[in-house]
Order: C-alpha cells, then sequence, then structure tokens
C-alpha cells in the first residue's frame, strides 16, 4: 500500500490506493473525545466503501445519511435539515461529521460542521478526482443559492483529508475528464513541468493508472496549498486559482447546473477563453494558447467541449456574471495567462459586463 501524505499548515491530506484504512488512526489521534460519527455520504458510492469506512468506525456510534449530489439541493434546505437530525441526535462539538462524496457532498458537510455548535470535527473522504484534487483543498465550504453559485459558506479546514484512489474506479469517465481540468489548471498557472508531464500522461491519468494518477493528485494539492495556504481568506493571491472559472460558472449558471455541462467541462471551457483573450490581449504568445489547445486535442479532451466554445452560447452566458464574487464594483475581474505557469496578478485585468461581450464578439 503506497501512501503519501502532503502536509498543510493545519491537516493533512493522505492520498492512496486503500488509504481509507488510516481513518481509524486519524479519528484517534484528532478527535480523541469523540462518540459519535455523522456519515454523510452520496448514495451513488459503491456500498463497499461505506462496508469499509463502518469496519474503521467500530468503537463509535455511526449514523449514516444518504445523500444525492446535485447542485439542486447543494442548498441552505440541505444544511437545515442535516442541522436538525444532528441537533435531534444530540451531537456535541466533540463528536465527528465525515463527508464522503465529491465536491458536492464536500462544499455542504464541511459547512454543515463550520455552523454546527460554531463548528464540529470535520473529516472529508473526496470520492471525485475533482474534490481530490481541487475541492477538498482550501478550506472554502458552502452552498448555491437562487442569486448564484457558493454564495454562502464559510472557510473552515478538515481534521484530515483521505483521499482513496480506489474510490475512482466507480466513476463515470465524464467525472473522471471534470477533476483532470482542475489538474490542467493547476499545471497551467503554476508549473510548466508539471504541463509538461501531462502532455505526456495525460491518457494515463484519464484510465487511471495508479503511478502518474497518485502523482498528479499529490503535484495538484501541492500547488493549490500554495496557493490558500498564503491567501486562505481569499483576498489576493488565491484568486489565480480562478483561471477559466469566471466564464465556466457564467456557462453553468446559464445551463442551469444541469448534466448538460458539468462543472470541470465548464472550467474547461473557460480557461480556453481565458487563454484565448490572453492571446489577443498580448498577454501570452500565439505559442502558449497553441500549446493548451493542442493538449486539449490530443487528449481528446476538446470534443467534451466544442459545442460550448460558440459565440451566442458565451455570449449569452455573459450576463450570468453580474453576482460573481470576483465583481467587487460594476467590473468583473479576471485572471489571464502570461504563459504556462504564470498568470497575471489578481485585480489587474477588470471589464465591465459590455467590454466583455464586444471581446467575445470579436473573438468568436
Ligand atoms: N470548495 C472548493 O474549493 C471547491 C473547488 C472546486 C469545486 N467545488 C465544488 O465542487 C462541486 C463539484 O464537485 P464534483 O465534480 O466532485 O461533483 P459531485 O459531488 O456532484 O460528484 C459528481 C458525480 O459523481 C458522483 N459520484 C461521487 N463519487 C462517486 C464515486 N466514487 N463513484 C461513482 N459516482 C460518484 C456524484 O453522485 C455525482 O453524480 C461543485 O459544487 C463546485 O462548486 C468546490
Amino acid at each position: 500500500m503506497k501512501i503519501s501524505r502532503v502536509k498543510a499548515k493545519d491537516y493533512s491530506i493522505i492520498i492512496g490506493k486503500n488509504s481509507i484504512f488510516t481513518l481509524t488512526s486519524e479519528i484517534k489521534s484528532h478527535c480523541p473525545k469523540c462518540k459519535k460519527v455523522a456519515v454523510i455520504i452520496d448514495r451513488k458510492i459503491p456500498k463497499r466503501f461505506l462496508l469499509k469506512i463502518k469496519k474503521n468506525l467500530k468503537r463509535y456510534k455511526i449514523f449514516v445519511f444518504f445523500t444525492s449530489s446535485s447542485e439542486k439541493i447543494k442548498n441552505f434546505n440541505q444544511v437545515s435539515m442535516l442541522i436538525n437530525k444532528l441537533l435531534k441526535l444530540n451531537f456535541n462539538r466533540s463528536d465527528l461529521i465525515i463527508g464522503v462524496g465529491g465536491g458536492i457532498i464536500g462544499d455542504m458537510t464541511g459547512f454543515v460542521s463550520s455552523i454546527y455548535k460554531r463548528g464540529i470535527n470535520f473529516i472529508n473522504l473526496p470520492s471525485t478526482l475533482l474534490a481530490q484534487v481541487d475541492s477538498c483543498i482550501g478550506g472554502k465550504t458552502g452552498v448555491n443559492s437562487k442569486y448564484g453559485k457558493n454564495l454562502i459558506g464559510s472557510f473552515y479546514n478538515p481534521k484530515v483529508v483521505i483521499s482513496d484512489t480506489e474510490f475512482l474506479k466507480s466513476l463515470p469517465r465524464r467525472e473522471i475528464i471534470c477533476g483532470y481540468a482542475e489538474i490542467l489548471k493547476h499545471a497551467i498557472i503554476y508549473d510548466k513541468k508539471f504541463f509538461n508531464f501531462l502532455k505526456k500522461n495525460t491518457k494515463n491519468i484519464l484510465s487511471l493508472k495508479n503511478k502518474v494518477l497518485t502523482k498528479s493528485i499529490n503535484k495538484s494539492c501541492k500547488i493549490k496549498l500554495s496557493f490558500t495556504e498564503r491567501d486562505f481568506k481569499e483576498k489576493g493571491l488565491r484568486m489565480k486559482l480562478n483561471f477559466g472559472h469566471t466564464f465556466g460558472h457564467a456557462l453553468e449558471i446559464q445551463n442551469k447546473y444541469s448534466n448538460k455541462l458539468n462543472h470541470g467541462e465548464a472550467v474547461l471551457v473557460g480557461m480556453l477563453i481565458a487563454t484565448k483573450i490572453s492571446k489577443f490581449k498580448n498577454l501570452c504568445s500565439e505559442n502558449t494558447h497553441n500549446e493548451i489547445l493542442n493538449l486539449y486535442k490530443d487528449s481528446d479532451l476538446i470534443k467534451n467541449v466544442k459545442k460550448y466554445l460558440n459565440k451566442n452560447m458565451i455570449l449569452k452566458s455573459i450576463k450570468f456574471m453580474r453576482n460573481d464574487k470576483k465583481k467587487d464594483d460594476d467590473k468583473i475581474s479576471f485572471i489571464f495567462l502570461k504563459r504556462i505557469g504564470k498568470t497575471t496578478a489578481p485585480g489587474k485585468h477588470k471589464f465591465k459586463i459590455d467590454q466583455i461581450e464586444s471581446l467575445v464578439q470579436r473573438l468568436f
């Protein structure tokens, strides 16, 4: 069993095949007074994982809550329902919530944990690639509102993250591509060497070859941490992680968070739009743009996103940027690319909605 541990300031991320079996010892060391454990688990996760988790929790009183993952149920009603259940069961702060699922369950259970009695122990077991390489890191928790995505939330770290790569075996390929999008983003914004590694290994990552997969998860976690640890509350630097996300979020809202376009696919589209604008504004070279585009083409990612790289579709989505969290006046802040491994500074490039519209008119 080859397991690696990435250390953040307040918690560790344990990565690898069968890392789930570290759960008992992690609970013992981080939650010594815990008596009750609430396991909030995505119902699509194969039952054998719940059995493994239960095996690790024999000494505790366990309560299992199955939940579905959809952006539509990632809301305050669901949070309130979970909190009422925990209150009824008289959970204390020294007890524990374990979230087992993708980014939706992780964000929601993290949020519940942060507000339940002003903060209960929380352990995250991310079960999608996107959650393992991105959403489990950095302490952002939250839910959606009718005004937009993730507008209600908190910053709250788990006691530990356990990323068992075995979870990924039951994940549909489309979801694996979603996680890969965030891995790619991390390489594009921070690490040219890692980008070159991805050029050679994308197909192996997408087919879950353990060695390259674990290496990519590990590397991705480290890159994300290098931003979030220096800017936990997203005052500046951390905004670089939003590369491709402003366009991506707008497209997701336009598609009503439906299955037609999921988060990672939206990010893939958003990164290409942002790179195209970077090239147009002479911030990055044509070569940089082409290197990224070629990676999409060589690894077949392009076919997942092609239909969204359409002028009318992008134009229609732009109005949904109004509620973007990166907007602090009537302008929206964008992160663009200088070269692979380096972005523009947060706050440097701000546009009004009509300026973005005219850019898209000219470029697509
Ligand atoms: N907190 C952060 O920093 C952060 C960062 C990025 C994304 N996010 C959030 O993450 C969410 C997206 O996360 P996601 O892509 O993991 O989505 P998700 O949680 O909806 O999971 C994707 C799909 O996979 C299924 N699933 C989960 N684990 C499975 C498994 N092991 N086997 C089979 N099916 C499984 C789910 O039921 C769902 O249908 C968005 O809400 C986004 O806002 C948060």
